[in-house]
């Protein structure tokens, strides 16, 4: 009896010890899916709406790391001049907080390390290149249409013009609750902009698709359609000046109809006046 509880206890912790060895090696991944790692960054695909995470350890102290994965915006804050810098380079995108224990950090910087290949053959950014796809003037008004709600997505997600507006397409007014997606485009390139659709990392825009994901023919008509209004920033900037110069001049015409109506209608009420009336009929009974 006592033989049997000694083993049972001996396998019970070996089982536990694999458990979590395995269970740790394994986290890794789940983890970064978990913390919308992957929404913003990729290891060895490219650069996202983020860096490309690919042997970030040789680059980086892991303090640094830790640190930094823990509150970017501390960081920039604080001045630290290499969060700075990738702060501006990657056009003051904020990477949200992330509160992960001890154990978390390690899983997430172990995976990383693994997913990183031995010798980095490609520039992330000749890879992201390629990627570049086609877009049809189909795709731009559907990816419009569906910016605006005017078509609901098929997952029934709220339309983006509920938190976004785009200062380059002034046919529609859109929310004030999130950035001007007007340089967006630019800003992210396409592949950024389709793993922000894909994935949204941002707190907000992720819990208002959650269960709700866009398909991915929605996602290239979105994307086809962000390409446009970032294209079309100089023409409608010209556009609106002409707008704004019509309206002036509408003004000025109203202004002027209005009082030339107000003249005559004072001139015929001064006309059939009472008091003229009354004179000349006084000036009768003289
Ligand atoms: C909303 C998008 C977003 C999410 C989510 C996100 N990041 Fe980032 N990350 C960025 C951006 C953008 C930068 C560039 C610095 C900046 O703009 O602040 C960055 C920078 C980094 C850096 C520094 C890279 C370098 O070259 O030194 C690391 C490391 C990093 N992120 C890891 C992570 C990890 C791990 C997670 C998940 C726990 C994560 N990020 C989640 C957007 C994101
Ligand atoms: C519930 C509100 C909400 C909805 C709906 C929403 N977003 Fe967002 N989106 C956000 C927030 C918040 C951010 C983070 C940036 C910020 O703070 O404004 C963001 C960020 C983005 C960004 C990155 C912007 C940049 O330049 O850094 C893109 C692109 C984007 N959204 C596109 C869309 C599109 C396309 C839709 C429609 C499918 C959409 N969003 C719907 C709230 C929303």
């Amino acid at each position: 009896m006592k033989t049997f509880n000694r083993y049972t206890t001996i396998i019970i912790i070996l089982g536990f010890i694999c458990t979590c060895t395995y269970g740790q090696s394994n986290d890794g991944k789940a983890l970064f899916e978990k913390y919308s790692c992957q929404g913003c960054h990729t290891i060895n695909k490219g650069r996202l709406v983020g860096p490309d995470l690919a042997n970030i350890g040789d680059k980086r102290s892991e303090t640094w790391l830790k640190e930094f994965i823990r509150s970017p915006q501390t960081m920039i804050q604080n001045g630290d001049s290499i969060a700075v810098s990738l702060y501006e380079e990657y056009n003051n995108v904020v990477m949200p907080a992330n509160n992960l224990t001890s154990s978390e950090m390690e899983a997430i910087l172990q995976y990383i390390k693994k997913e990183s290949p031995e010798n980095v053959s490609e520039k992330p950014d000749q890879k992201r290149q390629k990627q570049a796809s086609t877009f049809t003037a189909n795709n731009f008004t559907t990816g419009e249409n569906l910016f605006t709600g005017q078509l609901r997505f098929f997952n029934k997600g709220p339309s983006c013009v509920t938190c976004h507006h785009i200062s380059t397409q002034n046919r529609f007014a859109g929310g004030n609750l999130a950035v001007d997606l007007a340089g967006s485009f630019k800003k992210l390139n396409e592949s950024g902009v389709k793993a922000v659709l894909r994935n949204p990392a941002f707190p907000v825009m992720k819990a208002a698709y959650k269960n709700k994901p866009l398909l991915d023919a929605e996602i290239h008509n979105l994307t086809a359609f962000l390409k446009k209004s970032s294209e079309t920033e100089q023409a409608a900037n010209t556009a609106s000046f002409s707008i704004s110069t019509k309206l002036i001049v509408l003004g000025l015409v109203g202004t002027a109809l209005l009082l030339i109506l107000i003249s005559l209608i004072w001139r015929k009420r001064k006309k059939q006046g009472v008091h003229d009336k009354i004179f000349n009929r006084q000036l009768k009974t003289i």
